[in-house]
C-alpha cells in the first residue's frame, strides 16, 4: 500500500509507511506530510483519535522520522496528491532529530556533501523518476526495433576515445583502463547480431569542472550493421523523439514539480535540422542566416535585453523597498513585497552572469578558427537559432576519433555526427559511420600513437565480412539534464562522480 494507490481506497482504512516530510501542529491536531517514495499524503492526527500519550509522541516527531499511519482515506482536492488520511493509529519506527536538510535554502556544495540525504528532497525525487522513465523509454525503443542489448567490458586494454582522459587501473600487474565507450566491442557484437545496443557506465578523467562533465556516466551505444551515416541520423532522430515524447507523457507530475516548460520539449516532434560542419561554422560566425536570423545579432540582442531587464528589476526593487520602509502596511503586504524583492534579486544575479558570459560567447564565436571542435559556448550560440535538436555531420577528420569513416567524396571529412540540444545543453549524442578500410584504420592508429597489438581483434572485423556500419552514443545524464532543464549534470545521477568529488 502506498500513496499512489489511495484513489482505489477512498473511505477505507489503510496504513501508509514512510517518513515525515514536514509537520504543523495546533493544540489538538498534528498535520504530517508523509513521504513514502511514491508521493506525499497529508495525515491528520487528532488528540481524540490517538489518545494523550500517542498524540504527545506525534507532536515530538522530527523531520524524516520513520512512521506508519493508519487511518481513513478522504478525498481533498486541495492537498498534494488529492487525498488525506484521517488517522486512527500511529506507529513510530524512529523519531529522528536534527535532520540536516531543512526547507530553507542550502548551498549546492552542502547539498552534494549530503547527497545520501538530499535524494529524499522533492526535486531530487522528481529528477530520479524522470531518469528512470528515460531509461525505460530507451529500452522500449530499442527492443521494439529489434536491437539486442549486449554489454561491453568495463576493464579494457585499449583507448577508444583518445588517451588524454583514461583512468588507469592495475589489472593483475598489467595496466588496464576503465572503458571510455563500449563502441569498439559494440561493432564486434553488431557483426554477430545485426543491431545491438550497450547500456553501461563509462569513465573519463575530465579534469575540468563544467556543468556537462562527469567522470563516471552512463552511455547508451547502439551499433548497426549495413547502416550508413544518413540512416544513422534517421535512427538518432527517431530514437530521441520517441524517448522524449514518452517521458513527457509519463512524467507530467515530475516535470511540473521541476517547473519544466514542456512545450520546449515537444519540439522534438519536428524534423531535426541537419547541417555539415562547414555550414555550422558559417552559421556560428554569423556568415549564414537561419530563418532570417544571424547568430551574432541574436546573442547581441540577448545581451541588450539582459541589460534592459536588469534596470527594470532594480527599479522595481527600489519601489518595493520604499513601500516597506514607508511603514503603515500590514504584515502580509510586507511579506508579499519582500518575496517579490527576493525573486527579483535572484533574477538580477542571473542577468549579471549573462552579461559576463554573453560578450565572451560573442567574441569566441566571431574568432572561431575553422577546423576546431566547438566549445560549450559555441554550441550555445549555434543552437540558440533553433528550438529543437540539431545534427552536425562531416567533421574535419583530424578532430575526430581514429575509427571514423572518411567521406569517400571528400576525405578531409570524417563521417561523424553530433547532436546538439537546444536551450544551451549542447552535445548530447556523438556518433558516426565507422571506417571499413583496414589500411586507413592502421594509418589512423599509428597517427594517434595507439598501440597496434591491442587493436588486432578490432582489425579482424575488417578482414572477415566487413560491412558498412554505424552507431552512436547518448550520454544519459546529459539527456536527463536537458529534459529536466537542470543547471548541472550532477543532479541527474544518484551519486555523482566528477573532478574533485568521490563522496558520498
Ligand atoms: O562523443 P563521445 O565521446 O562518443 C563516443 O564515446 C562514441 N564512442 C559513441 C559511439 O559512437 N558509440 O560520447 C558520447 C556522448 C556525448 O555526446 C555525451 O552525451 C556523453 O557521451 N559524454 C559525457 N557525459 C557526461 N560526462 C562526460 N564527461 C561525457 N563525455 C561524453
Ligand atoms: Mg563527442
Amino acid at each position: 500500500m502506498h500513496t499512489k494507490q489511495l484513489d482505489q481506497h477512498v473511505g477505507q482504512v489503510v496504513t501508509l509507511k514512510g517518513w515525515v516530510a514536514n509537520k504543523r501542529e495546533s493544540k489538538t491536531v498534528v498535520f504530517i506530510n508523509l513521504r513514502d517514495g511514491h508521493g506525499l499524503c497529508q495525515c491528520i492526527l487528532g488528540i481524540d483519535d490517538l489518545g494523550d500519550e500517542l498524540f504527545a509522541e506525534a507532536k515530538s516527531l522530527g523531520q524524516e522520522s520513520s512512521i506508519a499511519v493508519t487511518g481513513t482515506v478522504v478525498v481533498d482536492e486541495r492537498q498534494i496528491g488529492g487525498y488525506e488520511l484521517h488517522a486512527t493509529d500511529l506507529k513510530i519506527y524512529q523519531n529522528a532529530k536534527d535532520y540536516p536538510i531543512s526547507n530553507k535554502e542550502h548551498g549546492v556544495e552542502f547539498l552534494v556533501d549530503n547527497r545520501h540525504l538530499w535524494l529524499r528532497s522533492r526535486r531530487q525525487w522528481a529528477i530520479m523518476k524522470v531518469r528512470n522513465s528515460v531509461i525505460y523509454a530507451i529500452h522500449n525503443f530499442f527492443q521494439s526495433e529489434d536491437f539486442v542489448q549486449m554489454d561491453a567490458p568495463i576493464f579494457t586494454g585499449n583507448a577508444a576515445e583518445g588517451t588524454t582522459d583514461l583512468f588507469e587501473t592495475d589489472y593483475y600487474g598489467k595496466p588496464a583502463y576503465l572503458t571510455q565507450s563500449g563502441q569498439l566491442y559494440g561493432e564486434a557484437m553488431a557483426m554477430a547480431m545485426g543491431k545491438i545496443y550497450t547500456f553501461g557506465p563509462t569513465f573519463r578523467a575530465e579534469k575540468s569542472k563544467t556543468r556537462r562533465h562527469l567522470s563516471e556516466f552512463w552511455m547508451i551505444e547502439p551499433e548497426m550493421a549495413f547502416c550508413d551515416i544518413f540512416e544513422n541520423m534517421d535512427t538518432i532522430e527517431n530514437f530521441l523523439r520517441a524517448v522524449v515524447l514518452e517521458v513527457i507523457d509519463k512524467c507530467s507530475e515530475e516535470l511540473e514539480i521541476l517547473g519544466r516548460d514542456i512545450s520546449k520539449l515537444e519540439t522534438v516532434a519536428k524534423p531535426f535540422p541537419r547541417m555539415s560542419y562547414d555550414e555550422a561554422v558559417e552559421i556560428l560566425k554569423g556568415n549564414k542566416e537561419v530563418n532570417g536570423q544571424n547568430s551574432l545579432i541574436v546573442i547581441q540582442a540577448d545581451l541588450d535585453a539582459a541589460i534592459a531587464r536588469q534596470s527594470e528589476c532594480e527599479g522595481e526593487i527600489a519601489e518595493r523597498e520604499a513601500t516597506i520602509a514607508a511603514g503603515g502596511i500590514k504584515k502580509g503586504v510586507i511579506n508579499f513585497n519582500q518575496n517579490k524583492i527576493d525573486g527579483l534579486k535572484a533574477e538580477v544575479k542571473q542577468l549579471e552572469e549573462d552579461q559576463r558570459n554573453l560578450p565572451q560567447w560573442l567574441a569566441s564565436a566571431r574568432d572561431f578558427t575553422y577546423g576546431q571542435d566547438f566549445g560549450g559556448s559555441d554550441e550555445t550560440v549555434l543552437t540558440r537559432l533553433f528550438d529543437n535538436p540539431i545534427m552536425v555531420y562531416d567533421w574535419p577528420h583530424e578532430i575526430k576519433a581514429f575509427y571514423m569513416k572518411r567521406n569517400p567524396e571528400d576525405p578531409r571529412f570524417a563521417r561523424g555526427v553530433d547532436v546538439l540540444a537546444p536551450e544551451g545543453y549542447g552535445e548530447i549524442v556523438g556518433g558516426g559511420e565507422r571506417e571499413t578500410s583496414e589500411e586507413w584504420l592502421v594509418e589512423k592508429i599509428q597517427e594517434h600513437k595507439l598501440p597496434m597489438d591491442v587493436f588486432q581483434w578490432y582489425l579482424d572485423l575488417r578482414k572477415y565480412g566487413s560491412v558498412p556500419h554505424s552507431g552512436f552514443g547518448l550520454g544519459l545524464e546529459r539527456l536527463v539534464a536537458w529534459v529536466c532543464k537542470l543547471d548541472h549534470v550532477r543532479e541527474t545521477i544518484p551519486f555523482p562522480r566528477y573532478y574533485g568529488r568521490l563522496e558520498p
